[in-house]
């Protein structure tokens, strides 16, 4: 996840320098059960309104959280799948804040109604993330669900109402990018605090409809957005937080744009962004799925390190005899392409690694999804590359079924 605002905040008005402090486990986004009431375009863990046979039961779910916690894993995410389809998902997340983790609920937001939203105000959970696709018509088409938009928007209010930190999770693709200002100025008016940016990965049902996806152009006109939006909040105090996700050429794209605007503050911004350090599927980011696979992050469903029910995710975790695991986890990552070229590699670690492995078979080659044009990343030539994709609708493997 890329703190746009928090960088911006700090070109706006610079901070001490404190400590670098090295997270100590990673963050972990628990897919705690596949069912969905919807079954969204893009969703890579292919959900439905059917029961999903071999989850891990309340007391396995509890053991690993003994595991994480020993592991000092600071951060959960409760995700599905739709969370609020579980039965015990109150009684795993109050045991969740009873051991001191983060956590954090992601929901398509159409279950919560008002006794559902004071359940979970009474969890006390640190954040809820709630999905919009777009505005109205746009969002119930991308989720398939008449009446979805209201739902969700209504849960979003009844959650403000009670005082719960929630945010709007918008997925892009070339079919609801106009609606990225209408979302912005949604969460400005409605006063919901935070907007995630997600680009779309080429996973699950994200990957059958690829051809979806954003041009590159669309995705840089959509950063200028997040940006501006991000830099006028910043100056005006406000504690409005703009953070995308699933791209991190956008650091790159944002220290250009510092570069043009905040001269004199770039050279401290690309060590901060180094110190991000990009890309960190597989590093600071796990993923546990419904059935207890473990995975390197959201996106690989496809590739199982380990199940919790077998081995301990602390042991899975630290194994690197997986060769995918070995090169996410190698500092620098031997990438190909656009990527092993780009002088910014050290900051954006060659971005996201599945895209790169369903367009080209490689999971070590260039990713796709890098928006930046070549004289951005440091590539001198005589012809400079196109801004549409050349990748779009192109498929090296026949899409996973829906
Ligand atoms: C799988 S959903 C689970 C939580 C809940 N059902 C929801 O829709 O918010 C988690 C988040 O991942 C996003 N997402 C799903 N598939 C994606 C993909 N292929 N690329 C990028 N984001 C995706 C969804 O839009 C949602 O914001
Ligand atoms: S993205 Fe979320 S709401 Fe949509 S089908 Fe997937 S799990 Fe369900």
């Amino acid at each position: 996840m890329f703190r746009l605002s928090q960088y911006l905040r700090d070109l706006h008005e610079p901070p001490p320098t404190g400590p670098v402090r090295q997270p100590p486990g990673p963050v972990v986004i628990w897919n705690l059960i596949r069912r969905c009431n919807l079954t969204c375009k893009h969703c890579y863990s292919i959900s439905g309104d059917v029961d999903f046979p071999g989850e891990l039961s309340t007391a396995e779910v509890f053991d690993v959280m003994d595991d994480l916690k020993a592991f000092r894993v600071p951060v959960l995410i409760l995700s599905g799948g739709e969370p609020l389809m579980r039965r015990d998902i109150f009684e795993i997340s109050q045991r969740a804040k009873a051991m001191r983790f983060y956590v954090g609920l992601s929901s398509n937001g159409t279950l919560v109604d008002d006794a559902m939203a004071d359940r979970i105000r009474d969890i006390g959970y640190d954040y809820v993330g709630i999905s919009l696709d777009g505005i109205g018509a746009t969002h119930d088409r991308f989720r398939r669900k008449e009446g979805a938009y209201e739902q969700a928007l209504g849960g979003l209010r009844r959650l403000r109402d009670r005082g719960i930190k929630v945010g709007v999770r918008f997925t892009m693709t070339e079919d609801n990018a106009a609606e990225l200002p209408l979302l912005l100025d949604l969460v400005e008016r409605e006063g919901f605090p935070k907007f995630y940016l997600s680009h779309l990965v080429y996973a699950g049902r994200g990957n059958k409809n690829r051809g979806d996806d954003a041009l590159w152009q669309t995705t840089r006109e959509a950063m200028d957005m997040v940006i501006a939006r991000a830099w006028r909040w910043a100056q005006a105090g406000s504690e409005m937080e703009i953070v995308t996700g699933n791209n991190d050429a956008d650091a790159i794209y944002l220290l250009q744009w510092a570069a043009r605007n905040v001269p004199s503050a770039v050279d401290a911004l690309r060590a901060k962004l180094k110190r991000w350090g990009g890309n960190s599927s597989g590093v600071n980011v796990a993923n546990i799925d419904n059935l207890g696979n473990v995975h390197p992050d959201t996106m690989w469903w496809h590739h199982d390190l380990g199940n919790v029910k077998e081995r301990p995710f602390s042991a899975i975790w630290t194994d690197l005899s997986d060769p995918i695991m070995a090169g996410l986890k190698r500092k620098p990552r031997l990438v190909g392409g656009r990527c092993g070229a780009c002088a910014y590699i050290d900051i954006c670690n060659g971005n996201t690694r599945v895209r790169a492995l369903r367009i080209t078979g490689d999971a070590w080659a260039e990713d796709p999804g890098c928006y930046l044009t070549d004289a951005e990343i440091g590539l001198a030539g005589p012809v400079d590359r196109v801004k549409t994709s050349l990748y779009r609708g192109m498929s090296h493997e026949a899409p996973l079924s829906a």
